[in-house]
């Protein structure tokens, strides 16, 4: 292969998968080689332990490789949790008028002062998305360089993250002997992964339901609106469970998975499932009925707080392709109905679409970050740190924000 791979690692609560692919051509690639391991340093997608992360990564990493048939050196990794949060900040500057019109710097100014927000020092700024444009007045403009105005106005997506959180993904993804490229907040990599472009463009919400967290992301206009990370997800299920039917979290995650549905009226009341308990030949059996409500009622109230996430984001009238949702948590059954039942939107399962290579090893909700984040690489190849970044900065407070700006 002639250039390094791009290869995206998602660090998830519950498993750590890494998706190697091959550049064929600008924009667009074909995957190579997928590895996932069992997670065991992360809780409620914040690592919690340095040492087992890095050895779920390398686990992970060695196997994609061993599929790929290449090295992996360096990745780009996604991030996610409570602590990264977002907002939308504005920014206006004045252009000198020349004859060729709004120039490089001129945006770069403007995105500048639409940044300038007080981030408190332990946060850092993951993402800076530029939403749009306005030249005197006219708004919607999407790239103004060479056009014509004497006021520029920019409207920016900025993402951040607590610093130490930050470094321990950074800590352990250079634990196991990888350079880090850059992070990615993890619902934008997902949007990449399982919207089309006319949905991002339309407006849709990305909600992605995993282990331990549950990722909500608004589009339109093609660019991230507003994010958020609820700390409740499929394991949070699970452990429910557990303590409903009395039995340890392993075989509370079997049953989830194979006879568990939130459609509890499809369920007869003669419908029993059998709970084994581990380490010996004892069965029990228990309602079928009794574990749909008790999964029901978890997903619904995990629902209910996706709605109020919407609602705060002031932006559901605009979500014109409803929702996607995808996670692993998306595959509880019965899921996709319950979701249009309460955020009264319409719903669909998000795969990872257009997959090129190996497409059958990613064909699952659970992958959708994992094919996002090198979607995001192949997109932005400015953002990948062996190209230079196109917009470099004077050394000054704005140093804290460049990584935000690579993606303009
Ligand atoms: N078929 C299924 N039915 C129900 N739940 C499922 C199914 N498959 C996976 N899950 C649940 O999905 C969750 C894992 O999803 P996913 O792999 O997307 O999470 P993650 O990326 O590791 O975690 P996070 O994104 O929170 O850091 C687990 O709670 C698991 O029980
Ligand atoms: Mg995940």
């Amino acid at each position: 292969m002639s250039r390094s791979p791009v290869v995206g690692l998602d660090v998830g609560t519950t498993k750590i998968c890494t998706v190697v692919a091959e550049v064929t051509e600008p924009g667009d690639a074909q995957i190579l080689g997928v590895g996932v391991s069992r997670s065991l340093g992360l809780k409620k997608g914040i690592v919690v332990d340095v040492e087992d992360t890095v050895r779920s990564i390398r686990a992970s990493v060695a196997e994609a490789e061993r599929m790929a048939g290449t090295e992996v050196r360096s990745v780009i990794a996604g991030i996610t949790g409570s602590h990264v949060s977002s907002m939308n900040t504005r920014g206006a500057v004045a252009v000198a008028g020349d004859d060729n019109g709004i120039s490089g710097s001129d945006v770069q100014r403007v995105m500048e002062a639409a940044s300038v927000v007080v981030i408190p020092p332990d946060r850092q700024v993951i993402h800076a998305v530029p939403r749009g444009f306005t030249v005197d007045g006219q708004d919607g403009v999407r790239r103004p360089i060479g056009m014509f105005g004497s006021r520029l106005e920019v409207e920016m997506h900025l993402v951040t993250g607590l610093r130490a959180f930050i470094d321990n993904v950074a800590q352990c993804v250079e634990g196991a002997g990888l350079d880090l490229e850059r992070l990615v907040m993890e619902p934008i990599a997902t949007g990449e992964a399982v919207a089309t472009p006319a949905e991002l463009e339309l407006g849709v919400a990305i909600v992605d339901i995993g282990g331990g967290t549950t990722d909500v992301a608004l589009f339109g206009e093609g660019s991230i609106g507003y994010s958020a990370a609820i700390p409740i997800a499929g394991n949070h299920v699970t452990y429910d469970l557990a303590v409903g039917v009395r039995t340890p979290t392993e075989e509370a995650e079997r049953i989830k998975l194979t006879q568990a549905t939130v459609a509890i009226d499809t369920v007869g009341n003669e419908e029993h499932v059998e709970i084994r308990a581990p380490g010996s030949a004892e069965r029990r059996l228990v309602p079928r009925r009794l574990v749909a409500e008790i999964v029901l009622s978890r997903q619904r109230e995990l629902l209910e707080l996706v709605k109020s996430e919407l609602t705060a984001s002031g932006l559901v009238d605009r979500l014109a392709s409803g929702v996607v949702l995808t996670g692993g948590g998306a595959l509880l059954h019965g899921t996709r109905k319950l979701a249009e039942q309460v955020l009264e939107l319409p719903v669909r399962i998000g795969l990872p679409l257009d997959v090129r290579g190996m497409s059958s090893s990613v064909n699952s909700p659970i992958f959708a970050t994992g094919v996002g984040l090198v979607r995001f690489g192949v997109r932005h190849p400015e953002t990948r740190s062996q190209t230079p970044a196109p917009v470099a900065f004077a050394q000054s407070a704005w140093d804290r924000l460049r990584a935000l700006f690579r993606m303009g």
